[in-house]
């Protein structure tokens, strides 16, 4: 099964991509974590990234395009993938395409999470994970059951993103409205997009999603 997820900045699509791989045993391709991961390493391509990504704006398509296109080759996707936060373009769903073509690949199903913009500074802002094991947690919505320890590891340490911040994510919000949001009429003349309304709890938009996938 190969999946897209689209939404705004906090909609919610790592909270659920991760959900969905232990249900359906397939992976999660977060373009972000991969950018966040060569920014940490120090590569030439993270030191390209880090600035662009702190001021909000989108990274340059040929440098995605290529990063999901050799990511997707490898053997953890032959059972299928998610894709969280890409394609995020016009010209990167379109390289989605032939990519797809020339790899004889189908794309399943692209779902879209319907949310208010103003509730996503608040979901960003307050977003925090393990720095152990990458669970994420809220500082309203989702604790950890015991404060400051990590639900799934133990750890105790927790950090922010850098782009978490009011003044990013409006710009982040900025981008996506003007960058990402024509690209759902584009898989909606495909006949292969879905809505969910991605305000509701999050079990509730687990089960939205299952209820599409089957
Ligand atoms: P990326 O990492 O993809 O960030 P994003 O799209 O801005 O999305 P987020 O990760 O912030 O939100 P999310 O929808 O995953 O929400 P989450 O589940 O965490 O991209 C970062 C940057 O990298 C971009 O700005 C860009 O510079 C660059 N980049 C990445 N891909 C690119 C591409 N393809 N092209 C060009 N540049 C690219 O949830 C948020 C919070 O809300 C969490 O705390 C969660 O617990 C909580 N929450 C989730 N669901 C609910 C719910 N239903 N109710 C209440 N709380 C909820």
């Amino acid at each position: 099964m190969k999946l897209i997820l689209l939404g705004p900045p906090g909609a919610g699509k790592g909270t659920q991509a991760k959900r969905l791989q232990e249900s359906y045993s397939i992976i999660q391709l977060s373009t972000g974590d991969m950018l966040r991961a060569e920014v940490d390493s120090g590569s030439a391509l993270g030191a390209q990234a880090k600035e662009v990504m702190e001021s909000g704006e989108l990274v340059s398509d040929e440098l995605i395009i290529k990063m999901i296109s050799s990511r997707i080759d490898k053997d953890d996707c032959k059972a299928g993938f998610i894709l969280d936060g890409f394609p995020r373009t016009t010209p990167q769903a379109e390289a989605l395409d032939v990519m797809f073509d020339e790899k004889g690949l189908k794309l399943d199903c692209v779902i879209e999470m319907q949310v208010d913009d103003e509730a996503m500074v608040e979901r960003i802002t307050g977003r925090y994970t393990c720095s152990a094991c990458g669970r994420g947690y809220h500082d309203s919505f989702k604790k950890p059951d015991v404060e400051g320890v990590c639900n799934k590891c133990g750890g105790t340490e927790f950090s922010r993103r850098a782009d978490d911040n009011a003044e990013t994510v409006r710009s982040r919000l900025q981008a996506y409205n003007e960058q990402t949001a024509p690209i759902i009429s584009y898989y909606g003349n495909k006949g292969i997009l879905k809505s969910i309304d991605g305000m509701a709890a999050i079990d509730d938009v687990t089960k939205q999603m299952k209820d599409l996938i089957g």
